[in-house]
């Protein structure tokens, strides 16, 4: 057991409980409410949850009930107060692990802890043998009958049930940490922690300490032990995010720890294990820094056991209807709206753009689309379009004039005006431009 979960709306009981377990060694989430705590359930994936009754938006029940569809065998412990007695029960009645009463016993809290980890871990050898058995995956949240896609389908679930290291390749946005989280929670090990590291954003010595935690006094803001990501793995994945930006140094690092299965935290002398799967992802060619000597090549070959290169939107414009009709419908579903109308010459025209920034620049799209939205319409004025030359040209055969004379209100426009440098971009004298000025009546 290493992770739990608080949801009480009582700011004094998170604190005291976090502070009481997290010296017990747990790492510890808190959240205020029944939503907040959904949500951080989705992203920490604890392996318990401690849950107050009454909440301030939805309760305590329909938050256990919440919790246990998304994950039958989540182990939630319900801290009631004793005239919630009735509550109780439907809560034990709804699948609870057990309930405490409050004030909290901390002496009951640890029995229960430790009768939650027995069973736990008898249930994680149960739902293994089940998964064994039924080999069957679902990957409900990745969008796209395309080939390509199928292909990358097709390797998640043979990868799923191993435990070798996985590289994912793949230009920014096509979906590569939604393909590692498919990876581990469709592997015997989806019980187990999946942790996310993002290599590029943090300094290289932080990133250390991240990695494979600190003593206390290791460095000057060392002020207690820290457990790094890869303790807290467990046997689930390390999710190593933008590898092509870890530096040389932190690249033999790691090396060694994938090689040998063992570190020793900054500063310390102590050897430790490490059972978890790595999943690796860059959205740089990572062969290409391997020529260039920016990235080892030995560690490159050991992330890579099984590689999953990720094709860019551009490469199947076939799956942007179905991708636009499950983004709507998630947009819609988070900023409460109802916008879920597609024009067909609208649709064709999100399969015509470049979409350098994949599906995250579709789904920004269209969650600008229907934050503007009036009605239930996605409408082409609110998509952020790159128009180029679609939006210049009539709709009909026109005369070269009028082309003209859009096409210099169009340079007008996008330079606010400025009539030098409308004149330089259109390689014209000035009085030229204000003669056409003039001539076609034009806004400035
Ligand atoms: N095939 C897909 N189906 C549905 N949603 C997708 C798909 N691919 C990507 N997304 C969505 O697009 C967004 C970006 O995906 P993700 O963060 O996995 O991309 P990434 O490859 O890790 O990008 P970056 O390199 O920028 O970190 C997420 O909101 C994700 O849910
Ligand atoms: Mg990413």
């Amino acid at each position: 057991m290493k992770s739990i979960l608080i949801i009480d709306d009582d700011p004094l009981i998170r604190k005291t409980l976090s502070t009481h377990l997290s010296t017990e060694g747990y790492e510890i989430h808190t959240a205020m409410t029944g939503e907040e705590g959904l949500a951080k359930y989705d992203e920490c994936f604890p392996d318990l949850v401690l849950l107050d009754v009454r909440l301030p938006d939805i309760d305590g029940i329909e938050t256990l009930r919440r919790i246990k569809a998304k994950n039958k065998t989540a182990t939630v412990v319900i801290m009631t107060a004793y005239d919630d007695m009735k509550t109780t029960v439907e809560a034990i009645k709804v699948g609870a692990f057990e309930f405490l009463v409050k004030p909290l016993d901390y002496v009951d809290l640890g029995l229960t802890i430790d009768k939650a980890v027995q069973v736990r871990s008898l249930e994680d050898k149960l739902s293994y043998i089940v998964s064994e058995q039924e080999k069957e995956y679902t990957i409900d949240n990745i969008i796209g009958r395309s080939v390509p896609m199928r292909d990358v389908y097709k390797m998640i679930g043979s990868v799923a049930i191993t435990r070798t290291n996985v590289l994912i390749q793949g230009e920014s946005g096509t979906g590569k940490e939604l393909v590692a989280k498919a990876i581990h929670y469709n592997s015997p090990f989806s019980k187990e922690p999946f942790i996310v590291i993002n290599c590029s954003a943090i300094s290289d010595t932080l990133l250390e300490s991240e990695l494979f935690g600190h003593v206390k006094g290791a460095f000057t803001d060392a002020v207690s032990e820290t457990r790094g990501r890869f303790e807290i793995a467990g046997k689930g994945t390390l999710f190593l995010d933008e590898i092509g930006d870890v530096s040389t140094n932190l690249q033999s690092k790691l090396l060694r720890v994938i090689e040998s299965r063992d570190f020793m935290k900054v500063g310390g002398e102590k050897v430790l294990k490490t059972e978890a799967r790595i999943i690796a992802a860059s959205n740089k060619n990572l062969i290409q820094l391997v020529e260039k000597g920016d990235f080892r090549e030995d560690l490159y070959y050991r992330l890579k056991v099984v590689e999953i290169v990720l094709p860019p939107l551009r490469d199947r414009m076939e799956d942007i209807p179905e991708l636009v009709v499950y983004l709507l419908e998630k947009i819609n579903r988070e900023i409460r709206k109802n916008v879920r109308k597609v024009p067909p010459q609208i649709l064709k025209l999100l399969m015509n753009m470049p979409w350098k920034g994949n599906v995250r620049e579709l789904e920004n799209a269209l969650t600008r689309a229907v934050i503007l939205a009036k009605g239930d319409v996605v409408l082409e004025e609110n998509l952020p379009l790159e128009r180029g030359e679609r939006v210049l040209l009539p709709k009909e055969l026109v005369p070269m004039k009028e082309v003209e004379k859009n096409y210099i209100q169009y340079v007008l426009k996008s330079t606010k005006g400025n009539k030098t440098q409308t004149s330089q971009i259109l390689q014209i004298s000035r009085p030229t431009l204000d003669k056409k000025i003039r001539e076609y009546d034009l806004e400035i």
